[in-house]
């Protein structure tokens, strides 16, 4: 029974050396408290003085970065192929002229690392969002050609202004010409302020736990009201961490829709696939949900056969040192077990058979 991991990260080596070359978010220093350990800081905010130096970003080891690190990581785990992406905030902060060749560079990179490791390794792809639009959607095409790669990685602010945008729309067709799957992934969360005062004594819990869920929540339903998938029909899009709070709130969001008098005004109510038709049509879910609790909302919001496991690797460590096995990845086979307790054929097809069918894995 095959396990593929489809929620998985990378930072390649020479996004982390442009990382290392930058002194704002996002970038990778040392601080004069840990001068031999460098850290990672990418969440807007997270480098705010008044943050203490242990929850401003995080220690970045080979694991990030080391190909080698993924391989071994998936041989504790059990974990047969990965399909590998790269971590946020991708390349959104790049200026436009830097974004093509940057995205084309990381995405021959990601795929070139692939090939070291036949059967073991595929990949989503990276996308130039800040470059032209003609550029980006050349890079879709290019893509379709390169072996390994199975879909695009994408963040929620799309070409700046969100992914209800209409400039919007060449992309999400060539996607859609390309059959190539949108792995929807949080970077921004919520405005820290929704924290409160004493948001800094908690680590990264609420901006982890609660801002990056409903951040994905928030861009599905804003393409949903927008009518994208009544454009394209066939777009396919995958939500990190089983659609954020999609699933539990589905039948709100619908509800809200048909009551809403200024959408009933502009004719919007009427002639629109509506959520539960795109939940079980263009949505895919992974597993990276921790508990059975959400995972079976999943379950019933897209279908057993639409769901893929994932860990989020390198995020999410266990704190202990020379702890081997991670918590979060047996949180999530548990979960599986739980939740398909009485399904073998469900729980192996959430565990790999899902991912070979839907992103054609050669295995
Ligand atoms: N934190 C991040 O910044 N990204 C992830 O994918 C997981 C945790
Ligand atoms: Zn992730």
């Amino acid at each position: 029974m095959p396990v593929v991991d489809i929620h998985t990260h990378i930072y390649p080596p020479t996004y982390v050396e442009l990382l290392r070359s930058r002194t704002t978010v996002p970038y990778v220093r040392t601080f004069p408290d840990a001068p031999d350990s460098s850290r990672l800081i990418i969440l807007p905010g997270e480098d705010d003085p008044s943050t203490p130096s242990t929850s401003r970003g995080r220690p970045i080891g080979p694991e990030y970065y080391d190909i080698a690190q993924k391989i071994a990581f998936m041989d504790t785990h059990k974990i047969d192929t990965s399909v590998i992406s790269l971590a946020n905030p991708w390349l959104d902060f790049l200026p436009g002229e830097k974004a093509g060749e940057a995205a084309r560079k990381i995405n021959d990179d990601v795929d070139g690392l692939c090939a070291k490791y036949p059967g073991r390794l595929y990949a989503f792809g990276t996308l130039p969002l800040s470059a032209p639009v003609e550029e980006v959607v050349q890079e879709i095409e290019r893509l379709a050609s390169l072996k390994h790669m199975r879909g695009v990685i994408m963040g929620t602010s799309g070409l700046g202004n969100g992914l209800d945008d209409k400039a919007l729309d060449p992309i999400y067709a060539a996607l859609e010409k390309n059959e190539t799957l949108i792995f929807l992934h949080p970077h921004y969360g919520l405005p820290v302020s929704v924290y409160g005062p004493r948001a800094n004594e908690y680590g990264h819990v609420l901006p982890l736990a609660l801002g990056f869920p409903l951040e994905t929540t928030i861009a599905v339903s804003r393409m949903l009201l927008s009518g994208v998938w009544d454009r394209f029909t066939k777009l396919k899009v995958l939500l990190a961490h089983s659609g954020g709070t999609l699933p539990f709130l589905a039948g709100r969001l619908e509800s809200c829709i048909q009551h809403d008098g200024h959408l009933k005004e502009l004719g919007k109510t009427e002639g629109r696939r509506d959520v539960w038709d795109i939940l079980k049509t263009n949505i895919y879910l992974d597993a990276v949900i921790y508990s059975d609790v959400g995972l079976k909302a999943a379950m019933n919001a897209s279908g057993a056969d639409r769901l893929m496991f994932g860990t989020d690797h390198p995020f999410f460590p266990p704190l202990e040192k020379d702890q081997k096995e991670w918590h979060s990845v047996n949180a999530n086979y548990s979960a599986i077990s739980t939740a398909f307790k009485d399904d073998k054929v469900a729980a192996e097809g959430v565990l790999g058979d899902n991912a070979i069918r839907i992103l054609k894995l050669d295995l």
